[in-house]
């Protein structure tokens, strides 16, 4: 194990990097974690506020983004970082198809700048979470760390880009990096946006709920704790300029997910609304991972789907200040009528 480290989380206010945060300081009681996040619509200090109680004396938050060289530098040498695990992105897919350009400035142009620095300063391992959205889709079988990078919309086009640079940045300049995939989380503290916080959060309010197309695509679903330990794990034990998967075997249909949910939350079939499918043929019909690479090297996740999922509603039901804020934000609002405005009419 290794002794008293210094780790730079970018992204720490969003959903992976916060979980990510809480795993380090439970799990390595000497070690600090510092994060770096720009507090776009995704990031949000309430989700750090029981870790800044709890940890007040191992964590400290900047806010900044991973595109200025001189914050990210700055940090580096101040707080004497030992590690960088990298969660700052635009993580959503359908915001990717109305504003493309957002993308390419974080998920590619930031990964570069953050890169370099860890190469000036001599940073031990640089983590970059990037996602099995970068294999695109597969009708049958899974994908392994050798299939080929087909991305299919903005957003995983963006993250390949990224992941990529990562990989040239080891071949060319020696900087040691680590990439890791992983299939669709779920979890608390994820803006609800996505699916499962979107469904939870208006099926508590008795909203319909709406399904691209048929909703028959496959989604590998992974609890985030279960991530944060498998990210947690290449860091101490992958090898330098290696990609790793991170699954949990959790394959379902977008439909069999919903039906789990109205089942949880004891909410009526009929409001499912089926609408059309704003991401058209950019929509990967199935993900699935292969995972035994990690799990070869001795890592395992640790929770049971159906009671993670459990878990996650529960956590919704108990914490609706935490996402009524957000739900009620200008930003989300917007978002929301922009989106799917037409699609749902009055049931918005
Ligand atoms: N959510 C998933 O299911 C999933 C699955 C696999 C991989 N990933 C990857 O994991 C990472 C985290 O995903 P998430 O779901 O937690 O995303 P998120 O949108 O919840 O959080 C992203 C965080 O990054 C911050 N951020 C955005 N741009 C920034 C910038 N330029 N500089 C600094 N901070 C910035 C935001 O403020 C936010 O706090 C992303 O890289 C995503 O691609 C996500």
């Amino acid at each position: 194990m290794s002794k008293g480290k210094t780790i730079l989380v970018t992204g720490g206010a969003g959903f992976i990097g916060s979980n990510y945060c809480r795993y380090v300081l439970e799990n390595h009681p000497d070690y600090r974690v510092v994060v770096l996040d720009a507090l776009t619509y995704a990031g949000n200090l309430s989700t750090l506020v029981d870790i800044q109680q709890k940890y007040a004396g191992r964590f400290q938050f900047y806010p900044g983004k991973i595109q200025d060289e001189t914050v990210v530098c700055g940090i580096i040498r101040a707080e004497k970082v030992n590690y960088v695990v990298n969660f700052a992105a635009e993580s959503h897919n359908d915001r990717s198809i109305l504003d493309p350009g957002s993308f390419i400035q974080t998920d590619v142009y930031g990964v570069f700048t953050l890169l370099d620095a860890v190469k000036r300063f001599d940073v031990e391992r640089l983590v970059h979470i990037s996602t099995d959205e970068v294999y695109g889709t597969i009708d049958s079988g899974s994908f392994t760390e050798q299939s080929p990078i087909e991305p299919n919309t903005p957003y995983s086009s963006s993250k390949a880009g990224g992941e990529l640079q990562a990989r040239a940045h080891r071949i060319t300049y020696g900087t040691p990096t680590l990439v890791t995939r992983c299939g669709n989380n779920f979890g608390p503290f994820q803006y609800p946006e996505k699916l499962i916080p979107f469904f939870v959060s208006r099926l508590i309010d008795d909203k319909k709920v709406p399904i691209y197309g048929s909703g028959q695509q496959v989604r590998d679903w992974v609890f985030v704790m279960d991530h944060c330990s498998g990210i947690d794990f290449v860091l101490h034990n992958g090898a330098l300029g290696e990609a790793y998967n991170i699954g949990s075997d959790g394959e379902l249909t977008n439909m069999e997910i919903t039906h789990r949910l109205l089942k949880l939350l004891d909410k009526p079939e009929s409001l499912i609304k089926h609408i059309g499918d704003p991401r058209g043929g950019a929509h990967d019909k199935r993900y699935s991972i292969d995972a035994s690479r990690l799990k070869g090297l001795g890592w395992k996740p640790a929770y049971e789907f159906e009671e993670a999922l459990e878990r996650t509603v529960k956590w919704y039901v108990d914490n609706q200040g935490w996402w009524r804020d957000i739900v009620a934000s200008p930003d989300y609002q917007a978002f929301v009528a922009r989106f799917y405005g037409k699609y749902l009419g009055e049931d918005l």
